[in-house]
């Protein structure tokens, strides 16, 4: 669960999502998200999964189903199955197809790292030449794709499991080491720069900001706990569902939650926000958007001994922390293959493989990213933060609460204080519709393409020319029609 949960969020995203949305503005909802969302959805996923792999069940939409039972009709129960599950699928499809992009770009940046190619160069115009270099970025991607395809049809469980045990802790360790190198980087630019003033941005908390772009601050961090966590995409429910129906779940939960964490706030918080205000300035580090950190960390390695190993090494463990958590994905989907049509389980690899091919090729051909950040957006800050709430309103409410703790507490290694049974009944789901309603409401108001507008141009840092919007409406009919994929898939 948490080579799963740990994953490029951590890493790559957190950091741009962190550095685009006001820093000291973006921690304060992030962690009343932690708090609020984080922890109990956890919790929820963790029991929901149990609870459907005792009827032999690996995907939400039998669980919710399941679970919905206990206090309503079979035929509305159905409703619940039909929405969670279109949800995980669309999850699944869409994340995929831009997350193998990145995990695509760590494969290059290990390569690059090891011949040096990035050495001496300006490493934003070196990630913006990579990134309009379509043979490069499809030969990684393409590789990325392979070696997934592979491992997802052999079942490799245990192979994975092994790699994992071994690639995760000398991850830990490797980015301590950066952390304390980072950190110890003075100006090396300009005076004025420093590793320093990147910590302070991320740690004083600024209210102004985050009263001024209320909603969408809000709602991008709960987003990225939800990403973060693997929240909101079926797959905890999935892994859960291999469990025993004694085996723990809550604090194994609550262990996925902390490990994850650490990874994500104090290693990923410590490196590429610090590094870019070092060596690019404030100003650039903030708009750099979703090549923040390939854009930043090249920097150190070309500053130091041994550089080019050491480089490759890390972005060679970022690849693997990326692998083990799109394996989940990308499982999702073979097993809904081999569970519905009951297809066999190395024609259902490369069917996958197929489509995900298909649906990654516009993100992988498109250099400005805007076709990337516009399924990033309403993925990692819509979806997610939906299918959490169906999460709730199944295994809280419908399964009712007091079902609920029990199964949350069989077998369980430690008791949830009792103050969380409110958290979890009423707090996290109105927080979730609150979160949810008032973007849409920001999202009706400001017309259609002003969300997106403001992405591109705040977060991207391009002009909205034509061609971008092209892209983006693009980027929406995919959405479009993997939804209705996913509802057809559901029923
Ligand atoms: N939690 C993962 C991360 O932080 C996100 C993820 C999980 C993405 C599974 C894809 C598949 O990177
Ligand atoms: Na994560």
């Amino acid at each position: 669960m948490a080579g799963n949960a740990i994953g490029l969020g951590n890493f790559w995203r957190f950091p741009y999502q962190l550095a685009s949305n006001g820093g000291g503005a973006f921690m304060i909802p992030y962690f009343l998200a932690l708090v609020l969302l984080g922890i109990p959805v956890m919790w929820v996923e963790w029991t929901t999964g149990r609870y459907g792999g005792k009827y032999g069940h690996g995907t939400i939409g039998p669980m919710f189903y399941l679970m919905a039972r206990e206090s309503v009709k079979p035929k509305t129960a159905l409703i619940f199955g039909v929405i969670g599950g279109m949800l995980a699928f669309s999850v699944a499809a869409l994340l995929s197809s831009y997350y193998y992009q990145i995990i695509g770009w760590s494969a290059a940046y290990t390569y690059y790292s090891l011949t040096g190619a990035y050495f001496g160069k300006d490493t934003v115009q070196f990630f913006l030449n990579y990134v309009a270099d379509t043979k490069s970025v499809l030969l990684f991607w393409g590789l990325t794709m392979l070696f997934l395809g592979i491992a997802v049809g052999q079942g490799v469980s245990k192979g994975i499991e092994r790699w994992v045990k071994v690639m995760m802790p000398v991850l830990y360790v490797f980015a301590i080491l950066l952390v304390i190198r980072a950190l110890t980087l003075g100006s090396p630019v300009k005076p004025e720069w420093s590793a320093v003033k990147g910590l302070e941005y991320i740690w004083k908390p600024d209210f102004q900001t985050l009263s001024e772009n209320f909603f969408k601050i809000s709602l991008a961090a709960a987003g990225q706990i939800f990403f973060t966590l693997s929240l909101g995409m079926g797959i905890i429910h999935n892994y859960a569902s291999y469990l025993g129906p004694e085996d723990d779940v809550a604090l194994s939960g609550l262990a996925t939650v902390s490990l994850n964490e650490f990874a994500e706030v104090i290693l990923g918080g410590s490196l590429a926000i610090p590094i870019a205000f070092a060596y690019m300035g404030p100003e650039a580090a903030t708009k750099a958007g979703v090549g923040l950190a390939y854009m930043a960390l090249p920097n150190v390695f070309m500053n130091m001994p041994g550089g080019q190993i050491f480089g490759a090494m890390w972005f060679l463990l970022l690849w693997f922390a990326g692998f083990t958590s799109a394996i989940a994905t990308y499982n999702y989907l073979v097993a809904m293959l081999e569970e519905d049509i009951h297809l066999d389980r190395k024609i259902g690899t490369w069917a996958v493989f197929g489509f995900l091919f298909l649906l990654g090729l516009p993100v992988a051909l498109d250099s400005t990213l805007a076709y990337l950040s516009e399924l990033d957006m309403w993925v990692g800050s819509y979806f997610l933060v939906l299918l959490g709430l169906f999460d709730v309103i199944v295994a809280v409410w419908l399964f009712k609460p007091d079902n609920f703790w029990e199964e949350l507490h069989k077998g369980a290694y430690m008791k949830v204080p009792g103050w969380y049974k409110p958290i979890l009944v009423y707090i996290a789901p109105l927080f979730m519709l609150f979160l949810l309603g008032g973007n849409t409401w920001d999202y009706l108001k400001n017309g259609a393409f002003t969300v997106s507008e403001y992405y591109v141009t705040n977060v991207l840092g391009y002009d909205y020319t034509p061609e971008i919007v092209s892209l983006i409406t693009r980027a929406r009919i995919v959405i479009l029609i993997i939804l209705v994929l996913g509802a057809l898939e559901a029923y």
